[in-house]
């Protein structure tokens, strides 16, 4: 296995979909726990600025947020990258949207994408979760993402939106898009086969999340605050469900086993 250290200069993971409610703040704690299992510091930023509940899903509500950061920033006294995000574990430091939802639209796009900059010095996976809605902080995400994450589920409303947002992004010459089709946020019978989907969006369906990863008990987890993958007793107890993430993990930052 050809361990290489990565010299910072973070990759850029942005997690999206077209519908809300797809599963995107949980799979994008979940994959940053895979990349802190891999022993790679990652920084899991929260863009759906206005209503994201990153840190509050992971109990670290405390502390400065993205506004503080950008306000510093805009006047001069950003010092300390450190002093901005909130500690998870040796590898994952998270940094929170905004308290209050009026601050979130007052971020200019320049002042995000200079955070994003400066905080790729420091990481070597930044993993940003989005709004499914059109922010700044979403089309900025996009822009600068080595990799789009592309969130589906089985549901007409959304393949249908998802149809729509892929031919948007095709326009602009994205090209880094995976499509992920999400089994696992619900636990109910699937309507669309995989084939359908892949005709219905006109995009390859590049991952599946398995039913198996779907956790009956989630809230109880949740109110712990524990990254999901990171609970021995969950998703990673079964193994290909662990291959599966770890090999997608891998892939998305070009880190793989193969020559
Ligand atoms: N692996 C899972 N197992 C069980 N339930 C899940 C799983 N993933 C997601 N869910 C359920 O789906 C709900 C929505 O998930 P999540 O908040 O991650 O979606 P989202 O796409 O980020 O939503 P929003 O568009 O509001 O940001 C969760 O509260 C949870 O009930
Ligand atoms: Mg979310």
């Amino acid at each position: 296995m050809g361990e290489k250290m990565n010299k910072y200069k973070g990759k850029i993971i942005c997690v999206t979909s077209a519908k809300g409610g797809v599963g995107k703040s949980i799979f994008a704690t979940m994959l940053t726990g895979v990349y802190s299992y891999l022993k790679k510091k990652v920084l899991l930023v929260d863009m759906d600025l206005s209503s994201g509940g990153i840190s509050v899903l992971l109990n670290l509500d405390k502390g400065k947020t993205i506004y503080n950061l950008s306000d510093d920033i805009l006047n001069n006294r950003f010092k300390e990258h450190d002093g901005y995000v909130l500690h998870y574990n040796d590898f994952v430091d998270v940094l929170p949207a905004c308290k209050d939802p009026r601050e979130g639209n007052k971020i200019d796009s320049k002042i995000l994408e200079q955070i994003i900059t400066i905080y790729q010095n420091y990481y070597d996976v930044i993993v940003l979760d989005t709004t499914h809605t059109p922010t700044n902080a979403t089309l900025l995400s996009l822009d600068m993402a080595d990799n789009i994450l592309l969130l589906i589920s089985d549901n007409p409303v959304d393949l249908k939106n998802t149809h729509n947002l892929l031919t948007v992004l095709e326009s602009v010459n994205k090209e880094n898009i995976k499509v992920i089709l999400n089994n696992a946020y619900r636990d109910e019978k699937k309507y669309f086969k995989r084939y359908d989907i892949k005709n219905y969006i006109n995009h390859n369906v590049d991952y599946i999340l398995p039913n198996s990863m779907y956790i009956r008990d989630i809230n109880n987890y949740l109110m712990e605050g524990k990254i999901l993958v990171l609970n021995d007793k969950l998703v990673f107890k079964n193994d290909s469900d662990r291959e599966l993430l770890i090999k997608m993990a891998k892939d998305l930052i070009g880190d793989s086993d193969e020559k």
